[in-house]
């Protein structure tokens, strides 16, 4: 009978094989290291595997990410190049990455962080106040998140724009793309959300040089991947008041280090990783479709690209 095969440390195993179990059958489940029989492994659901583990499993017809992003699975370098990856694309994790960006982009534009330390001083002082028509939220990375955040973020009122790689029109977004799409969209941002996979082309995306182009007191809303900031650039502009805040999520090292000046910052909202987390009753389904479609001899649905990596 073919098995399943699941690896993660972040993620509960119990969980997913109970969700799993519901939508795949047959139903073989095992739980990385007690792979039993390697032959018998046709799908492996990971999380950041281990460096080459995937390549010990001769009849692998896919490798489903537990995350929206693939880059932990092209970490490995004895990846077998053969096996379709495939990235989870969950409607739910995208709504709940709305969530989270429209948190952020609210408490900002609403002047959060300065009522708050009024309400600590106990002093009764309206603010001016901004009009969301005035303001851009900027999505670097317009694809299954991004349009989820767009959607979810225009009825309040705000211009929006996205970049991506290839061409795009989506309706009520602003659309650039490559190169040189991106200074002409930065420089509107009043929010900057960063969307993007990790790839050789993002790495250290959010420099200096970008941030330099966004209007100053932009707001910058990193919920992609660690790797994409440069940490002590962010920190600078903060400083200077070329950003007038951030929402972190993710970092170039992940736990954020106890003595990292951001924790402390007064104008950063820090966030261990979870502005969209897996969740194994919406993401088993997704994956369980896939599981069906490989083990009927079809290509799985989202499948990456190893050329551009994700
Ligand atoms: N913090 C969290 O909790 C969390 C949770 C889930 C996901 N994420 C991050 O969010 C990312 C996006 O997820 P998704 O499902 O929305 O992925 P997606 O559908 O593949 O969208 C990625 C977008 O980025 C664009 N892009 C990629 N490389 C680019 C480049 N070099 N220049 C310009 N645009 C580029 C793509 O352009 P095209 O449309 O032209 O391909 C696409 O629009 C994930 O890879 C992950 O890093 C974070």
């Amino acid at each position: 009978m073919p098995a399943i095969l699941f690896k993660s440390h972040a993620d509960s195993a119990a969980n997913w094989g109970n969700e799993l179990k519901k939508h795949v059958n047959p139903y073989d489940y095992r739980v990385w290291p007690d792979a039993g029989n390697k032959a018998d492994v046709d799908v492996a659901i990971v999380w950041k595997p281990e460096p080459g583990m995937l390549k010990q499993f001769p009849n692998l017809k896919m490798v489903a990410s537990l995350g929206a992003g693939v880059d932990h699975i092209f970490a490995d370098p004895e990846l077998p190049r053969h096996v379709p990856v495939v990235r989870l694309v969950d409607p739910w994790m995208a709504d709940a990455m709305a969530e989270y960006v429209a948190l952020n982009v609210l408490r900002f534009h609403r002047d959060d962080p300065d009522y708050q330390r009024l309400q600590a001083q106990k002093t009764w002082k309206p603010l001016p106040f901004s009009e969301a028509e005035a303001r851009t939220i900027a999505i670097m990375g317009i694809g299954f998140m991004g349009a989820s955040v767009a959607a979810k973020l225009k009825p309040f009122g705000f211009k929006i724009a996205g970049w991506s790689r290839s061409p795009k029109t989506i309706d009520g977004v602003a659309c650039y793309h490559g190169p040189n799409g991106l200074a002409a969209m930065l420089k509107q941002a009043n929010y900057l959300v960063c969307l993007l996979p990790a790839t050789p082309s993002t790495v250290g995306i959010v420099n200096a040089a970008n941030l330099t182009l966004l209007p100053r007191g932009a707001i910058l809303i990193q919920c992609g991947r660690g790797a994409q900031t440069v940490e002590a650039d962010v920190l600078a502009s903060l400083n200077s008041g070329q950003l007038g805040g951030a929402a972190l999520d993710v970092f170039p090292t992940e736990p954020l280090s106890p003595d990292n000046p951001l924790w402390t910052h007064p104008k950063v909202f820090i966030t261990p990783h979870v502005a969209s987390q897996t969740n194994p009753r919406t993401g088993a389904i997704v994956v369980a479709e896939n599981i069906r479609r490989v083990r009927r001899g079809e290509k799985p649905h989202d499948a990456v690209d190893p050329a551009v990596g994700y």
